[in-house]
């Protein structure tokens, strides 16, 4: 039916080059070629074998270099999660064992192939767009009521607001819902609908689904607050939908409860940079050692991913960082000061406190969130 589409495979691996043959050799013209081939064109989408000569995340990663627009499938004989996992955050767009997920992965060939035309169509012009380049951060902490919703979608508004980044802010308060409060969203679209299409999830679908605020155009996923409901959504949604929004946003922040379930656990160990926002007080050094250990006792590696978000800052509290940072080594990345007038005025307006690009007087809180989202831009 497309045979007139050439389908690029790189890697020496006649098993499964045969295996690639069989399951899509007769509907495109799939050629064995080498990396400098590669290069001399544009291609719809590549493959790349799982071979012993070359080490697969080099061999993606320079195949990434060169085709940052175009989906790459990576082809194993044996799962392995863990390189599934390094290959996904490299910005490979599936993975695939063969022969035994043939059909799966035609299926997949014949929709790539499919979007690949709509986006043509759709984009043409806008350059410069990298793909998978997505960098995930998760509010987190083990206190409730710390300021993880308000910090949250402030920061994913300012962000929005700041920079040219095309920013998605999920809320995975899937009981109670959380963070629409702080951005005055009223929505009766959520996450939820995104279950039928999760395996084949795309940019198109989350943008369907999530609220656009205006003017800043920041995508919001809200959170189906009801509990029957959030028990729809699993641990494996989580992670698609994060890997997805991966290879089509810089950006994705994400507001989490202050329950450690399989979900959060997901969207912490999905994550980029996990900012832990706490009060400077002693029971918040408990709970963050408390939660240290369990995150650690589930395998999560937290060093050089975690950072320190202090809210309520203010003169009068009990610890002050410096305190602070002799009992904890995560460094320290952003300051919030305690403003309960200038919180309270936009809440009760039901407006965010940050809203547009040049809002005229903005509050304490939000000038500290500038402050933070402008240094770590740099
Ligand atoms: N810097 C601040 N100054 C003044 N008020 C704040 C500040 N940060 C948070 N608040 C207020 O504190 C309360 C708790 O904040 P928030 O809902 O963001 O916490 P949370 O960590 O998301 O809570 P939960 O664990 O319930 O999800 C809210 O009423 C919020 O408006
Ligand atoms: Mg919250």
């Amino acid at each position: 039916m497309n045979i007139n589409i050439d389908i690029p495979v790189i890697g020496n691996n006649e098993e499964l080059l045969t295996t690639v043959l069989e399951s899509i050799g007769e509907a495109y013209q799939v050629k064995n070629v080498s990396v400098e081939d590669l290069k001399k064109e544009t291609h719809q989408i590549i493959i790349i074998l799982k071979n012993d000569k070359e080490s697969p995340l080099d061999l993606a990663q320079s195949i990434l270099n060169e085709h940052s627009n175009t989906p790459i499938i990576f082809i194993s004989d044996m799962p392995d999660f863990e390189l599934l996992r390094e290959l996904t955050r490299m910005g490979i767009t599936d993975y695939f064992v063969l022969p035994d997920e043939e059909w799966q992965f035609l299926e997949r060939i014949n929709k790539l192939i499919l979007t690949m035309k709509e986006i043509k169509t759709e984009t043409s012009s806008s350059e410069g767009f990298i793909r998978g380049g997505g960098k995930v951060f998760t509010f987190f902490s083990g206190k409730g009521g710390s300021g993880k919703s308000l910090i949250s979608s402030l920061f994913a508004q300012t962000l929005k607001l700041d920079s040219t980044a095309k920013v998605l802010f999920i809320d995975l308060n899937l009981q109670y819902g959380g963070a629409e409060t702080y951005l005055g969203i009223n929505s009766t679209r959520s996450m939820i609908d995104l279950i039928p299409v999760i395996h084949e999830i795309s940019e198109h679908h989350i943008r369907n689904v999530s609220e656009i605020m205006e003017p800043s155009k920041l995508e919001v996923l809200v959170s189906p607050r009801d509990t029957e409901l959030a028990e729809r959504i699993n641990e494996d949604f989580v992670m698609r939908l994060i890997r997805a929004s991966k290879r089509s946003y810089d950006f994705i922040i994400i507001d989490t409860p202050s329950y450690m379930d399989i979900k959060t656990f997901t969207a912490l160990n999905e994550s980029d940079r996990i900012y832990y926002v706490m009060n400077q007080d002693t029971v918040s050094i408990r709970v963050l050692k408390y939660v240290d250990t369990v995150l650690k006792q589930l395998g999560l590696v937290t060093d050089e991913r975690m950072e320190l978000v202090m809210n309520f800052t203010g003169k009068d509290n009990e610890l002050s960082n410096k305190d602070i940072q002799r009992f904890v080594s995560y460094p320290i990345s952003a300051n919030i000061k305690r403003d309960f007038k200038g919180v309270h005025a936009s809440m009760n307006k039901g407006e965010p406190l940050r809203k547009e690009p040049k809002d005229k007087k903005l509050s304490p809180v939000a000038k500290d969130l500038k402050k933070w989202v402008r240094s770590m831009l740099k």
